[in-house]
């Protein structure tokens, strides 16, 4: 038995992760997994994460009963209002199915899977994936038996956008496609649309009329602003694109382990929602029976709670401007310091947790091997991995790699 399973490799980014734990380097550094670290390249467990839980765990009426199958609506209600605006017409009609998930991992499969069996496909199933984007998002399309297929995204001449190669993927997709677009804080490239490309961006999708799939795994976490941070997103929902959004609370709220986020389907109307629910319940069910409840409590108390939403937002922001802080510090070292070869603006432009700092796979590959610093073979940094400390080494590195 088993003896046809072929060897997997192991995961592109976790590999990562496990390789820097191994390492007794004194210097190594890890810019691989998007996880956020303090200064002192601690885990930070948000202030008003640890005020909510206390909260939670004191409260004498908390039991460990299930959930029902879409999630704890206190958690699903406020998280949907947090995505979509609470003043989003949407919301307003009843037409937004909300489900709970395995955080956004969970929404992009959930979502996917809802597509793969229910959405009115123009021959085969296929989804456009910008080119690059999360290594993992192949493989939850696959899963289901949706074809990725690529749209240009970055352009390594510019280490910025491809508007006018994703604008012709629109208008030359057939219409009725589902396209898939990262919300804010593009993983892996950090280099987002503007508002203004983002507006001919939802006027071409309108115009073919495509279905939107929007990952929305950073809100806050890119700009420090929430609202800020979902201005794509409620654009799509104002101008009634056709559209899904995978929510996670990974990053925002630090709660990486805990696994809390959400599906949500914006339907043209409310029964058309009332049937897609009764849908996604049937899948949930049969695939996790219903969510976990810990960490959904915890965001639900931060979200309906005035005063912990508030200390919520200061929190995002220290997280925020410390990754900026770090872009701006990186970028002084190489072009002020140290001279380093090329253009590094980049470096100040890109957005969110990571940079695509426009390495190529071999110096991305020496970096690891010779300076110990783990990064994933893109040439994609996780901002929050570097502090105070280690910026001045990886400054260096990045220096000596691109030198040759
Ligand atoms: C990443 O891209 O590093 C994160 O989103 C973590 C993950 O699940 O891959």
């Amino acid at each position: 038995i088993w003896q046809n399973v072929p060897l997997a490799p192991p995961d592109s980014i976790f590999k990562l992760t496990a390789a820097y734990k191994a390492d007794t380097f004194p210097q190594k550094v890890n810019l691989g997994v998007g996880a956020y670290r303090d200064n002192d390249n601690k885990p930070w467990v948000l202030p008003v994460v640890k005020k909510a839980t206390q909260i939670l765990v004191n409260d004498p009426n908390l039991d460990h009963e299930y959930l029902p199958i879409t999630g704890l609506p206190e958690f699903t209600g406020a998280a949907a209002k947090l995505i979509l605006g609470s003043d989003s017409p949407a919301l307003r009609d009843g037409r937004v199915v909300s489900v709970q998930t395995i955080s956004g991992t969970g929404a992009n499969h959930l979502g996917a899977l809802f597509l793969s069996k229910f959405y009115t496909w123009n021959g085969s199933k296929q989804v456009y994936l910008s080119n690059p984007t999360w290594a993992n998002h192949q493989a939850i399309f696959r899963n289901v038996g949706i074809e990725p297929v690529d749209y240009p995204y970055y352009d390594p001449k510019t280490i910025g956008l491809d508007f006018d190669g994703l604008m012709n993927s629109i208008s030359d997709a057939p219409s009725g496609s589902v396209f898939l677009l990262h919300a804010c804080a593009h993983n892996p490239t950090g280099v987002d649309p503007t508002q203004e490309q983002w507006q001919q961006i939802a006027k071409a999708i309108v115009a073919k009329n495509h279905y939107m799939f929007f990952d929305c795994a950073y809100q806050g976490f890119a700009s420090g602003d929430l609202d800020r941070d979902n201005w794509a997103v409620r654009h799509f929902v104002e101008r009634g694109v056709p559209m899904l959004v995978c929510q996670s609370f990974a990053k925002n709220a630090g709660l990486y382990g805990e696994r809390v986020g959400a599906l949500h389907l914006v339907s043209p109307t409310k029964e058309a929602a009332d049937r897609v629910r009764s849908q996604l319940s049937v899948l949930q069910r049969s695939e996790i029976s219903n969510p976990p409840s810990y960490g959904a409590r915890v965001v639900a108390l931060i979200l309906n709670n005035p005063t912990l939403f508030a200390e919520w937002n200061q929190d995002i922001k220290t997280m925020a401007e410390r990754i900026i802080t770090m872009r701006k510090e990186l970028h002084h070292l190489l072009t002020e310091e140290l001279h380093t070869p090329g253009n590094w603006d980049h470096i100040i432009n890109q957005i969110g947790m990571f940079s695509f700092t426009g390495i190529n796979t071999d110096q991305s590959k020496s970096m690891t091997e010779k300076a110990h610093i783990y990064l994933t073979t893109n040439g994609r940094i996780s901002m929050a991995g570097l502090n105070t400390h280690n910026i001045r080494y990886v400054a260096e590195s990045l220096d000596k790699v691109v030198r040759g």
